[in-house]
């Protein structure tokens, strides 16, 4: 629960808020999954649209977050009934099915939240010297420490390279392994230091911080987080296909992020429509809406999308996803690199 003895403050801005609500399409009474729920921007927004009536299914893997969401959700006038999940969003079938619920529209704001960011014991940031932890739930999983304890330099720099797109991944990787191979890789500030000796006279051409790209590609990698997209996904594509009789073979139908990680949902992929879901948990005509602020996640939802729409599951609103306009990257800058998609789903 929040603790109403100090006074937390929001500290995130909801990326992308109007938009979303419109393309959810929202009414009053719907039962609406947000799967970020964060700070609970976004929720509260869904929450004065869908009214006393309605249900709001919020998950996050960080329990002190969803715990701040749905508080201030149920504090507001006419809250919706709220049901929350201490999960990761690839278990959201699973969530609905044991409360009997059939969400209308699903949104999920991928990513991480300003107030994780900014809190040093959370380690995200080479701003503030914190432990190497990154996890978005502390209460599983392995940490940024553990995890570099474990790697060769040669799947670091991968690592860096593939998440992080930062060309100097492989001279970056040699400095962290050296430092770490010494002892003195404990921290985040020992991180960033190890990011900055490794660019070397570069650090000063560098527009961003040189240790952004590696700090993102941790993090990325810490919390699985293309696997979970490339699940969720998967778990959509397999509900929806059960919408459909007749099962028809599209060889771009599985989403991968081509990372080398093999998901056992993609093998089901295929077969779904074929097999009855044990319980209907997504509405035959239910609305997605995505925001992702990498690349490699804009392009797992943008495969998956078209797929749906080729197969004739779904119709997208949009081919280009919707960018932040100017004035809201003024106001916050983390909407820069954001990139929304939404697709209706057409089951009969
Ligand atoms: C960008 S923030 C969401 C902010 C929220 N929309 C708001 O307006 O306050 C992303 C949130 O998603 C959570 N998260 C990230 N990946 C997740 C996953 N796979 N499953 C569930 N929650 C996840 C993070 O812990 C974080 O709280």
């Amino acid at each position: 629960m929040v603790n109403h003895d100090h006074v937390e403050i929001i500290d995130h801005l909801p990326v992308l808020l109007k938009e979303i609500v419109q393309a959810l399409a929202l009414e009053v009474g719907n039962t609406v999954v947000d799967a970020t729920a964060g700070r609970g921007g976004h929720a509260q927004a869904i929450a004065k649209v869908i009214g006393s009536q309605g249900t709001l299914v919020l998950l996050d893997r960080d329990q002190h977050n969803l715990a701040f969401a749905s508080e201030r959700i149920r504090s507001l006038p006419d809250a919706p009934r709220v049901v929350t999940a201490h999960a990761n969003f690839c278990n959201v079938a699973d969530v609905l099915r044991g409360e009997s619920l059939r969400a209308d529209a699903f949104m999920a704001d991928l990513g991480f939240s300003s107030n994780q960011m900014s809190d040093p014991a959370r380690g995200f940031s080479f701003a503030n010297a914190g432990p190497l932890d990154m996890r978005l739930d502390q209460s599983t999983g392995e940490s940024a420490h553990a995890l570099l304890a474990r790697v060769t330099e040669s799947e670091l720099a991968d690592l860096i390279f593939q998440l992080g797109e930062d060309p100097f991944s492989r001279r970056i990787a040699r400095r962290i392994i050296y430092v770490r191979d010494l002892g003195l890789l404990n921290s985040t500030a020992d991180l960033a230091k190890a990011v900055v000796s490794a660019y070397g006279g570069k650090a000063r051409q560098s527009r961003m911080h040189p240790a952004t790209r590696t700090f993102m590609a941790l993090r990325i990698a810490v919390n699985n987080e293309l696997d979970s997209l490339e699940t969720l996904l998967q778990v959509f594509q397999q509900e929806i296909a059960g919408f459909w009789p007749l099962p028809r073979a599209d060889p771009g139908s599985r989403v991968t992020s081509g990372l080398g990680k093999k998901n056992a949902l993609d093998e089901v992929a295929g077969l779904a429509a074929a097999s009855a879901s044990p319980s209907q948990w997504l509405d035959k005509n239910a609305r997605i809406a995505i925001l992702a602020f990498h690349s490699l996640e804009d392009r797992l939802i943008k495969r998956a999308f078209t797929s749906w729409e080729r197969q004739g599951w779904a119709t997208r609103l949009a081919r280009k996803p919707l960018v932040a306009s100017e004035a809201e990257c003024e106001a916050n800058p983390r909407a820069r690199s954001a990139k929304l998609r939404e697709v209706r789903i057409v089951g009969i």
